[in-house]
């Protein structure tokens, strides 16, 4: 449910996260002004709108009515004076610190009545970030995971200086929009989704150097045997129902074999060196020159898809 006493929130970059972020808030009828650089970047995160809301009405999710009142809550601006109400801010601009100063100081000349201001910043500590506010207690990070208005989970990470009324004032909104924060102990690279996800990248790139196995087949088990069983049980639960003293045994007996890598392994340096960036070159450590990228597109979204919980705005008689 929208938080009532919310009346407009501001999202800094209109690039892939602002214009999610800006799907999302609209989507639970949250008005929102999206501030743009310049004439190409605001049509640009125009465009990614759209095409965020076109994918979720060709999934069934929302109605075309659904989509125009979605819309019409939001608002493109290139002027910071156009953000001078807004309560709650998302910054989404480029992973460059001085950047994200640079805007924190506009955002504190022209916005008199923020409450918090949220940094989806994939890698920058939130006691680095808050060092750009005079108002430091107002920022917190809030890792968003890509496309953040499909998944739920956001890691949040208060700086030293983070007041408890930001922090609620952050939770507060994104569980209103239907996501899940989570808030970290404190701050550590990776947050907590990524240092396991590239956990268990480092030991699939080993099994594939020391000839373990093939890259499809780790992606075959993967897909078959245990990852589907965690988006409905957790890890812990699922090993102490399991029993810890078979645990114990198997990591006593597997941890002296498993990868240690403290750097990215050649499987996946050498064929960088050597221009081989993945999808977006045709071939990285896969052959993607005959994939469909959009049914892959389909297939990554997919699982996402159950999760959608959205407190959707009425359209309004005379509205597009
Ligand atoms: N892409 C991801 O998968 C992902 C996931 C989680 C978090 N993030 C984080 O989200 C943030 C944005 O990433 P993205 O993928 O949307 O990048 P992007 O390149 O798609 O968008 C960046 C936006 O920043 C804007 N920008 C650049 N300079 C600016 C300035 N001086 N003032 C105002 N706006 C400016 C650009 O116009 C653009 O709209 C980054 O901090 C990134 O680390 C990205």
């Amino acid at each position: 449910m929208k938080t009532e006493t919310m009346k407009q929130i501001g999202i800094l970059g209109t690039g892939m996260i602002g214009a999610s972020m800006a799907v999302l808030f609209t989507g639970n009828g949250y008005k929102t002004t999206m501030f743009a650089i310049n004439d190409a970047e605001a049509d640009s995160g125009r465009g990614r709108y759209r095409t965020y809301y076109k994918d979720l009405i060709a999934s069934g999710l929302v109605t075309y009515d659904q989509a125009a009142a979605c819309e019409n809550l939001l608002c493109i601006t290139q002027n910071y004076k156009d953000l001078e109400n807004v309560e709650f801010i998302f910054e989404c601009v480029v992973e460059r610190l001085e950047v994200k100063h640079a805007v924190y100081a506009e955002i504190e000349k022209h916005c008199g009545r923020f409450k918090a201001i949220a940094s989806s910043t994939s890698a920058i500590s939130a006691d680095d970030l808050c060092m750009g506010l005079k108002q430091k207690e107002k920022l917190a990070v809030a890792h968003p995971w890509n496309p953040p208005h499909l998944v739920p989970c956001v890691e949040v990470v208060k700086s030293a200086y983070t007041s408890d009324e930001a922090l609620m004032t952050i939770v507060d909104i994104l569980e209103s929009c239907g996501r899940a924060p989570v808030v970290m102990k404190r701050g550590a690279p990776g947050f907590i989704g990524n240092r396991l996800q590239h956990a268990l990248y480092r030991e699939a790139a080993y099994m594939v150097e020391q000839g373990i196995a093939s890259p499809e087949d780790i992606d075959k088990t993967l897909k078959t045997s245990f990852i589907p069983r965690y988006t409905s049980i957790g890890l812990f639960e699922h090993f102490d129902y399991a029993g810890l003293d078979m645990i114990v045994s198997i990591h006593d007996y597997l941890f002296p074999t498993l990868c240690n890598a403290d750097k990215a392994q050649d499987l996946i340096r050498v064929p960088c060196g050597e221009g081989n960036l993945g999808y977006k070159t045709g071939k990285g450590v896969l052959d993607w020159s005959d994939v469909d990228i959009d049914a892959f597109r389909k297939r990554a979204s997919k699982p996402y898809l159950g999760f959608f919980n959205w407190t959707l705005p009425e359209k309004k008689d005379g509205e597009l």
